[in-house]
């Protein structure tokens, strides 16, 4: 790693400073002596325009946050990756999902090696079988087309298929319906195989490691629902199982014929592969055609990362402002809210795109962090989310700057329905803006006649203190490469803020113990093993569970 970690204390000493300065300022005061603020705090890339003028800064902020990011060598580390130099640190590798998405000439080299005409391999093979899927020529043991495509896959080899599928519902083909399992949960397999029928049912087993234990479960009872049908035997099994995964002798013990294989690299972080054959149930539903367009969105945006100036950059400025409310605003939590049911599961997708990248506390060297890491990533669409969690948003103690997400056009424009969706989207970002005072709540409430002790009662309930950030990013209308430009710029924010917090964004060690202490409690909740290696709870709730439990 030719990266060294520069001294960033003075930039943040100056930003502390700063902070003193701007955390009395209300932003209704900011708008009100800017009439600019506007088209200074805004920026565009491809489709995606991004407002972020209602957050507490002021030009003066962005120049120093501008300037820490720059002190924590952000250009120096975005070139390294983009480069393929090994920056996931603690497990040697290179970190490379924008090569997938590469739509220029340009070579990637990875250890002497330009990976681009693997990449381009992998796609033409997975352009051959969506083809051949979607257009009925692929057929099942019985003879007849596909009809249902189950994906089994669990954290990023499910969470980003699932929900750029449904954000792309409405590209969807008429005659594929696609499934996806994650859970271990057996009621998940089993509630999805209600709905299908054997002999038109595809399964894609999404693994990286195929050693994963919820997935390869899944595959296996799958796999075992199958062949219980009449007919069906481990010939069949090849129309109707195909894998992807970095590991091709796992796919093969499994008993996938590794031609129905397909491969990605381990320089592709799981949270970040869908851009790779991960995206294979995505290509099957819209079809190859826009699973192109959506990795030409995302290299949009990875050219504009690329080369845009940090004070113009999108991503970056979208990482300084979740830098500027978690670090120094003290904020823990980070809402998204997408105002377009398509984007259904963005937010649960970035929970682990941010949360699983960013949630740590040591940093790069192995020390303990002396500042705050990744806030909690949380969020649902509007406007259901109005009328469920925003008081909090509004009213609360507790500080949670927002991004709200809309198109301007709707894919189903019905009525005024949209109309009405974005006069909701807007009058969120604004009312948390302006909030609205004591004296605004007494002048209204006097207007309408209220008894003046009754308005001394409630005007304290019926306050907002407003000056509660959000950035709003608006788009034309969602299609395909609007969404990969959306993904690839969350992406880079995590990098950006993994590189501020001086951590390793790309390693996820965190989720270690649990699996490892698992393997240990099953043995022991099946009554293989005694129970007395743990702490009295963990023991006494598995010896109540091996008492009440199913026998088997
Ligand atoms: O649980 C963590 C994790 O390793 C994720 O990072 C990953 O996306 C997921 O498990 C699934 O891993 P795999 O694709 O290897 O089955």
């Amino acid at each position: 790693m030719t990266v060294s970690v520069p001294d960033r204390t003075a930039a943040w000493s100056a930003l502390a400073r700063h902070h003193e300065t701007v955390r009395g300022l209300h932003m209704r005061d900011l708008f009100a002596r800017d009439p600019e603020r506007f088209p200074r705090f805004t920026l565009e890339v491809g489709d995606l325009f991004l407002d972020y003028s209602k957050n507490r800064i002021t030009h003066e902020t962005v120049a120093l946050l501008v300037e820490l990011a720059r002190a924590c060598g952000v250009p120096e580390l975005r070139d390294a990756q983009l480069s393929g130099e090994p920056i996931n640190v603690t497990e040697g590798r290179a970190v490379l999902h924008t090569a997938l998405r590469n739509c220029s000439d340009r070579p990637v080299v990875v250890d002497g090696v330009d990976v681009m005409p693997e990449i381009r391999r992998v796609l033409t093979h997975m352009e051959e079988f969506t083809e051949q899927v979607r257009s009925g020529a692929w057929t099942g043991h019985t003879g007849r087309p596909m009809e249902h495509v189950v994906n089994i896959g669990i954290g990023g080899s499910d969470l980003g298929p699932v929900m750029v599928t449904e954000a792309l519902g409405s590209y969807g083909h008429p005659r594929l319906t696609p499934h996806f399992v994650s859970n271990v949960d057996g009621t998940h397999l089993a509630e999805t195989l209600r709905k299908v029928d054997p002999e038109t049912t595809l399964f894609v087993v999404a693994s990286k490691t195929f050693t994963t234990q919820e997935t390869l479960m899944n595959a296996r009872s799958a796999r075992d629902w199958f062949l219980a049908r009449e007919g069906a035997d481990e010939a069949a099994i090849a129309r109707h199982f195909v894998a992807v995964s970095t590991n091709e002798e796992g796919v093969r013990d499994f008993g996938i014929d590794p031609a129905n294989m397909f491969g990605f690299w381990d320089w592709v972080g799981g949270r970040y592969s869908l851009w790779s054959a991960i995206g294979l149930p995505i290509a099957l539903s819209v079809g190859m055609e826009r699973f192109r367009e959506l990795l030409e969105g995302a290299h949009l945006m990875d050219e504009h990362f690329r080369t845009a100036p940090l004070a113009e950059n999108m991503p970056a400025i979208l990482a300084l402002l979740g830098v500027w409310y978690s670090n120094f605003f003290g904020a823990a939590s980070h809402a998204v809210l997408p105002y377009d049911q398509y984007l259904h599961r963005f937010p649960a997708y970035l929970q682990q795109a941010d949360m699983e990248s960013n949630g740590k506390s040591v940093d790069r060297e192995g020390r303990q962090v002396e500042w705050d890491t990744g806030p909690v990533v949380w969020g649902e669409p509007g406007t259901n989310g109005q009328h469920a969690f925003f008081q909090l948003l509004h009213q609360g103690t507790r500080l949670v700057p927002c991004d709200f997400l809309a198109p301007c056009r709707s894919r189903n424009p019905l009525g005024e329905h949209h109309d009405v969706l974005i006069s909701n989207f807007l009058a969120q970002t604004e009312a948390l803006m302006r909030g609205r005072t004591q004296e605004e709540v007494e002048g209204a409430m006097t207007a309408q006649g209220v008894d003046p002790a009754r308005i001394a009662e409630l005007a304290p309930h019926r306050t907002f203190p407003g000056n509660r950030p959000s950035n709003t990013l608006l788009f034309d209308e969602f299609t395909p490469r609007t969404l990969g430009s959306l993904i690839a710029l969350y992406e880079h924010k995590i990098f950006v803020q993994g590189v501020i917090w001086n951590v390793n964004s790309y390693d996820q060690w965190g989720v270690e113990l649990g699996k490892e202490l698992a393997g240990t409690v099953l043995q022991e909740v099946q009554g293989r093993d005694p129970v007395t290696g743990h702490d009295a709870s963990t023991n006494g709730l598995i010896q109540r569970y091996r008492a009440r439990r199913r026998p088997t």
